[in-house]
């Protein structure tokens, strides 16, 4: 099936631009049906006008509410005929209209490995806090900040002598790469929400490929003998 997105931005925009190639690539079976904005200018807004796609701002700042917001946003979706939405760099919370009108269609991108570090600047976060290992999650959305069920996780090595920008760029390199595949499992409708969680199923017969278990990140790294 060919999922009809809309991307719901408020930057760069360089996640619209991995899930634009992706498309044209012909890896991942979807259609960008609108790119919405309430910042407006927003550099995604050109990435998408690029590429032909329709782009809409909806700025927060001329509206009285976020619940009235919100709705113009819909509004917007629901007129491009907008199946699934993807938050990519939106930087404000989605109010409850919003997220019921899309049941376990929304997702959203963070550069941290949830449920650590939700909120602004992530990355800063995680290397303040010290952490070895950070990463980035796409999950889907529900009413709280940079929460709701896991779909896909990229970790990587975080060093403490490293300039701030290194493990951002970092992590973005990966969420460039995860944000496609989830959408594309969802187009495939392999995804499924239980108990909270989500499920990976096969493609056709196939088989899960998980990781094995051998497969480990350990930062900084064992030594001899350990
Ligand atoms: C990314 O780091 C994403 O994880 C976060 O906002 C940033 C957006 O970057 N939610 P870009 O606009 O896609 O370049």
């Amino acid at each position: 099936m060919t999922l009809s997105i809309g991307v719901l931005l408020s930057g760069g925009g360089s996640n619209l631009q991995s899930i634009i190639d992706h498309i044209e690539q012909g890896v991942l079976e979807a259609r960008i049906r609108v790119v919405l904005s309430n910042e407006p200018k927003a550099g995604g807004l050109e990435r998408a006008g690029k590429h032909g796609i329709q782009t809409e701002v909806r700025d927060h700042r001329s509206y009285s509410s976020r619940a009235e917001h919100d709705a113009a946003l819909l509004k917007v979706l629901q007129a491009a005929g907008v199946e699934v939405v993807c938050l990519a760099g939106y930087m404000r919370l989605l109010g409850k209209t919003l997220v019921r009108a899309y049941p376990g269609r929304i997702l959203n991108i963070h550069p941290a490995l949830l449920p650590s570090f939700p909120g602004l600047d992530a990355q800063q976060q995680a290397a303040d806090y010290g952490v070895r290992i950070s990463g980035a999650t796409v999950h889907f959305v529900d009413e709280f900040l940079d929460h709701g069920p896991v779909i896909i996780q990229a970790a990587v090595p975080a060093y403490p002598e490293e300039d701030r920008g290194e493990l951002a760029r970092r992590i973005l390199a990966l969420e460039h790469r995860i944000y496609p595949q989830a959408l594309q499992w969802l187009a495939r409708d392999r995804l499924r929400l239980a108990d909270g969680r989500v499920h990976l199923q096969p493609e056709d017969d196939g088989l899960v490929l998980d990781s094995s278990p051998q497969s480990f990140l350990v930062n900084p790294p064992l030594e001899w003998g350990f």
